[in-house]
Parts: structure tokens; sequence; C-alpha cells
């Protein structure tokens, strides 16, 4: 268990260096384009939502819809949703703030504060990389753990940066 936190420990820490460098957003040229990058966009988190759920389904009691510990699934989903992570940043590359009337959760400081929207992602990405590698070690309490420490970077990035859902 020891061993399997260090491997993660390591791996998260390469991520990070590995997507060091903001992308650069240009602003949507007309309403179509920003209509097209904005469903684009929330796709992504349609798929990055139906990949976590069946992980945070692991962490409700068995008498209330929750799923049995998978440790093989949650290594498995864990990778892609690294890859999800890392592929945030590149979604926000078209700058949609000026069309106001399309309907999206996407706060203005997306753009205002790249880096920071950067490093919430990162965030995520890190968490997904110690959850696949505290998987993969078989401990059970550990991955429970990890599957929640991933849940909270998701929360913290809509509280800077999407609207409240209502
Ligand atoms: C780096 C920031 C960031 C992270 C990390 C993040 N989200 Fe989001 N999420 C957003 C933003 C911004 C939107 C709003 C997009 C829009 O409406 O244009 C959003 C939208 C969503 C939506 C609504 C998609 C739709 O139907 O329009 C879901 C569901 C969602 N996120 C789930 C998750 C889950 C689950 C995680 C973690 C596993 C996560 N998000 C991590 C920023 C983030």
């Amino acid at each position: 268990m020891k061993y399997g936190n260090r491997v993660g420990v390591i791996a998260a820490a390469a991520v990070v260096s590995a997507v060091a460098v903001a992308q650069t957003a240009t602003p949507a040229k007309s309403a179509a384009d920003a209509k097209v990058a904005i469903e684009a966009r929330q796709e992504h988190f349609k798929t990055i939502k139906k990949t976590f759920e069946p992980l945070g389904a692991m962490l409700k009691p068995l008498s209330n819809g929750g799923k049995e510990l998978d440790t093989a699934v949650v290594a498995t989903n864990a990778t892609r949703l690294q890859e999800l992570a890392q592929a945030i940043p590149a979604k926000f590359t078209v700058d949609t703030r000026q069309f106001k009337d399309i309907k999206t959760d996407a706060r203005d400081a997306i753009w205002a504060s790249a880096a920071d929207f950067k490093a919430k992602a990162d965030a995520m990405a890190s968490a997904a990389v110690n959850a696949a590698s505290v998987a993969r070690s078989g401990d059970v309490g550990a991955t429970k753990k990890a599957i929640a420490d991933m849940g909270k970077t998701c929360g913290a990035c809509h509280d800077n940066f999407k609207a409240k859902a209502n």
C-alpha cells in the first residue's frame, strides 16, 4: 500500500509538469462558432460525468444504490479521467464570453484567470493518477479515499468557474 501511494505521488507530479503550459484563447468569431465550442465542451463534461459516476457509486452504501468497489474499474476509469482532465483547458480555447445568449454555465473567470482554471484541471488529473495507482495496489480503503479526493477536484473547479446549477 505504501509503495502504491508513492508511485501515485511520483506519477501525479509527472502529469503536472507535462501539462504546464497554459493554452491561449481566441474570441469566438460568431454566435455559431460560440455555439459549436460550447456544445463541444459540454459534451466533454458529460463524458467526464459518465466516466466518474461508476466510481462515485462505489462510495455509496449498497442499500442506497451503491456499487461494490471494483479496483480494476477504478484503475481503468481513473486513467481515462486523467486524460479527460488534461483535455479540459483545450476545450476552452474559444473564448465565448461575448455570446451571452447561448446557454452555458461557464463563468468569465475561465478566460480572465486561465492559469487558475488550468491548475484546477491539473488537480483533477493528479487526483485521477493517484486513484488509478492506489486502485492497482488493491487497498480498498485507500481507493475509496482516492475516489472521494478526485470528486473534490470537480467541486473545486465548479465553485470558481461554473455557474451554480439551478
Ligand atoms: C477545470 C475545471 C473543471 C473540472 C476539474 C471539472 N469541471 Fe465540470 N464543468 C466545468 C465547467 C466550466 C462547466 C460548464 C461548461 C459549460 O456549460 O459551458 C462544467 C460542466 C459540467 C457538467 C455539465 C455538463 C452539461 O451537461 O452541460 C457536468 C455534469 C460536470 N461538469 C461534471 C464534472 C465532474 C463529474 C468532474 C470531476 C470528475 C468535473 N466536472 C470536473 C469545469 C470543470
